[in-house]
């Protein structure tokens, strides 16, 4: 098979130009066909205007603007024969049988011997939609699934059919998995396959029983969310978010296509009033407003279920949930209260509902859990809530109801649906056995590490485990992964030890949301309270010796970061020898918005970088200014892509599709790195002194003047000034690291002092914002 180069996406709409966008990324060129619509101008110009949309999409579809040159916009009129070029086409177009078919029919004339078709239909099975169509055709086809949006949803659910010739599963597969980095799925040929078959049922369930039970929106988001591990949209903030019009569809589908035995059946339609809200444009956040809305005076209203008029927002008592966060889920779903009630009667329904379709949808449970966590966001999977409930718990309640228990947990017979043996996850089977979790050649995953090993070395933060192949890795654990004294001690005990133990190198990562919010400002902040000015400093230097013995040491490090890596977390990876990130990662210097400067030797870095990078601009000031221009406006990268312009990433460091491939990844690059490995040595600077802290500070009176930026931002880009100018020097003279670093420290013990930036730190801890003063 091929490897895939060239990939067509037919419908520009939401999905299709999503996907395009996606296939862009991944650096595979498109083409985006749309029809034409009666009497256009151009013929192009749905898909034109998709790839104009796409470059203004928030959150943004493309991981760089440029990766829109990948896309050509086209139409199914003139551009069919160009399908005969491309290695995929997928099908992205309206929801319809009839007209998927039809197309697929025109695609077949067209598509080359081995292109392969695929669909990205949410709810019509891979029989019908190849009903009719020729024995080559069915050959090649298959369904893709995608998530919306594309770029950010990590599940694709699969579907073969019969007669799919292997070798095209094996291509798409590859492709999807290594390229486009989804984690994929393999579901049977069912209506709605795992995710939506599951997820529409609790929506629908949700919210036909808070209209019959008398709950609000407000009480319903809340008890079905937090306790249950799902996103706090919870399931009415969720339809505002996707769209309210959707339903109506979705339901629709599922009701002609299920078996008229199946329990979705039993929930009812449509319910009016989401029926006249849709009427009356209130289609969710892209129309009026939907179960929220915004009303004119910008305060949050949520709608009234009985009788449909908004009324502002109440946030829900904590009593009223029905528990208190001690007793978990299962206290919650105990609770005699009407809201208790109400969350027994969802879940359940939704768990057992689940647990009654495999192996209808899927061969194992653990292919529905993955789903409805990649899928839906939720935290846990269905049958993993089983097990957190308990389920011999779960059934004894449901047959005290005189209600059903589904087979799967009459089988597992108050046996966990997951359990660890010998240092393997295995999960239940249909066949009543446990079996061992299988990953995917090339996916190293850390929790499955630790499943089988202990800690080389760590404490409460951080810790070191073996990867195996001579190469360890450090793993952080504190709060949202913050920085502390404690794990900059793991680090350089793991860097005096590791090598003295045989090891080669070690990779720093973590399976966290995100690698490293940065330092712990908490420390800053009980230091410039209590004027410990000496603490500061230490915190300082200790940070900056430990990056620096890293960094200038004979013992490779990799830095593997997935999401945020700010502040203290970006200035850790700029010390790495390498970096493998995933394509997710957002890094930035932020330490602005909490009024100091960045204080591990980000400054130096920067400054190293942007004076030694081969496209920076040149000149005394130049690289200076970029370096200025990054730190003082803290700005974030959208995408790894990105963080290379940037320089937080450079050239060579390596950008991983797929989340579940970084570490493996990672863990190569240690082994390249140890072959021959070199000690750097320290970079020398010349900076321009005075002169060019006032070219930096020409631009910063202007915006205080304009009201842009606060007189203390002025004070925070002065001091930043001084750092990057290399403070009282000229560009003859010459300054060692030590000389940036000392200035990091003076200066952030200097904007310690103000009462300002003391006030920025405080902020940011108690409400995750910055602060502007
Ligand atoms: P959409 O309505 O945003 O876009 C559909 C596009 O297809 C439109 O641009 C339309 O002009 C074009 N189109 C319609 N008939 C065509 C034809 N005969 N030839 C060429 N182009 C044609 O729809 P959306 O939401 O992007 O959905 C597309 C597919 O993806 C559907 O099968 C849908 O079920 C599926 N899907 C949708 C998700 C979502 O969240 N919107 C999620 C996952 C799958």
């Amino acid at each position: 098979m091929p490897e895939i180069k060239k990939i067509a996406v037919i419908g520009a709409g939401v999905m299709g130009a999503g996907i395009a966008a996606q296939a862009a990324n991944a650096g595979l060129d498109v083409l985006l066909l749309d029809r034409v619509p009666e009497g256009a101008a151009d013929n192009n110009v749905i898909a034109t205007g998709a790839i104009d949309k796409l470059l203004k999409s928030k959150p943004a579809a493309l991981m760089h603007k440029r990766n829109a040159r990948l896309i050509s916009p086209g139409n199914t009129t003139e551009h069919l024969t160009e399908l005969a070029t491309c290695d995929w086409v997928i099908e992205a177009i309206v929801e319809n049988l009839g007209i998927k078919r039809e197309l697929y029919q025109k695609i077949d004339a067209y598509r080359g011997q081995h292109t392969i078709v695929s669909s990205n239909t949410s709810t019509l099975p891979l029989a019908d939609l190849t009903d009719g169509l020729s024995e080559a055709f069915r050959k090649h086809f298959l369904i893709t699934h995608f998530f919306n949006p594309p770029r950010y949803m990590r599940l694709l659910e699969l579907v073969t059919g019969p007669e799919t010739a292997p070798e095209v599963e094996a291509g798409i597969r590859a492709c999807v998995d290594y390229k486009l980095g989804k984690s994929i799925v393999t579901c049977k040929d069912t209506p709605g396959f795992i995710a939506n078959r599951i997820g529409t049922y609790w929506l629908q369930a949700a919210v036909v029983k808070a209209i019959a039970q008398d709950i609000g929106v407000e009480e319903a988001d809340a008890v079905l969310s937090r306790p249950a591990g799902v996103p706090k949209t919870g399931v009415f903030g969720l339809l505002d978010l996707v769209g309210l019009d959707l339903m109506p569809h979705i339901l629709a589908n599922l009701e002609d296509t299920l078996p008229k035995t199946d329990a979705f059946h039993q929930l009812g339609g449509s319910p009016p009033l989401l029926e006249t809200m849709v009427a009356e444009g209130y289609t969710g956040r892209k129309g009026k407003g939907g179960f929220y809305r915004l009303n004119a005076d910008k305060v949050k209203e949520v709608i009234s279920l009985q009788n449909g008029k908004y009324a502002p927002v109440k946030r829900p008592r904590p009593d009223a949930l029905g528990a208190g966060k001690k007793g978990g889920l299962r206290a919650v779903l105990e609770h005699p209260s009407a809201l208790g009630r109400y969350a027994w009667s969802v879940l359940s329904d939704t768990l057992a509902y689940a647990a009654g379709l495999v192996p209808e949808i899927a061969d194992d449970i653990e292919a529905v859990d993955r789903a409805m966590r990649l899928g839906y966001n939720w935290k846990y999977g269905p049958f993993e809530l089983l097990d957190k409930l308990g389920s011999a718990w779960f059934s004894a309640r449901l047959k005290a109801e005189n209600r059903p228990v589904p087979a799967l947990l009459a089988l597992a017979d108050g046996r966990p649906f997951y359990r660890t043996r010998e240092g393997h996850g295995q999960h239940l089977g249909t066949d009543q056995s446990y079996h061992t979790f299988q990953r995917p050649p090339g996916v190293l995953l850390l929790e499955d590490i630790k499943r089988r090993s202990r800690p080389l070395l760590g404490n409460r933060w951080a810790s070191v485990w073996d990867l195996g192949e001579g190469v360890a890795c450090l793993e952080f654990h504190s709060k949202m992964n913050s920085l502390n004294p404690f794990i900059l001690s793991v680090i350089k005990k793991a860097l005096k030890t590791l090598p003295e133990r045989g090891f080669k190198g070690m990779v720093i990562y973590n399976e966290g949301e995100h690698f490293s919010v940065g330092a712990n400002i908490a420390m800053l902040l009980v230091g410039g309270m209590l004027r410990l000015w000496p603490f500061i400093r230490w915190v300082l230097k200790d940070g900056q010796t430990t990056f620096s013995t890293m960094k200038y040491g004979n013992f490779p490090v990799v830095g593997a970061p997935a999401g945020m890596a700010l502040g203290g977390g970006c200035e850790l990876l700029l010390h790495c020898h390498a970096v493998t990130a995933h394509a997710e990662t957002y890094m930035g210097l932020v330490e602005a918005g909490v009024g100091i400067v960045p204080g591990w030797g980000g400054c130096k870095e920067m400054l190293s970088r942007w004076t030694a990078a081969p496209k920076a601009p040149k000149g005394p000031v130049a690289p200076v200014l970029k370096a200025f221009e990054l730190i003082v406006q803290a700005q974030v990268s959208t995408s790894a892509a990105q963080a290379r312009d940037m320089l937080f990433l450079q050239a060579d460091d390596e950008i991983v599709m797929n989340r579940d491939r970084v570490l493996s990844a990672a863990r190569d690059r240690v082994q390249v790195l140890a072959e021959n490995f070199q000690a750097r040595t320290p970079a020398v600077f010349h900076l321009p002194g005075p002169t060019g802290k006032a070219a930096l500070q020409i631009g910063i009176h202007d915006f205080v003047k304009r009201g842009i930026a606060t007189a203390h931002d002025a004070t925070v880009a002065g001091e930043l000034a001084t750092v990057l100018s290399g403070a009282e020097t000229d560009m003859m003279d010459e300054l060692s690291e030590q000389d940036i670093l000392s200035l990091e420290r003076d200066i952030i013990v200097r904007l310690m002092h103000t009462a300002q930036s003391r006030a920025r730190v405080a902020h940011m801890l108690k409400t995750g914002k910055p602060l502007r003063n």
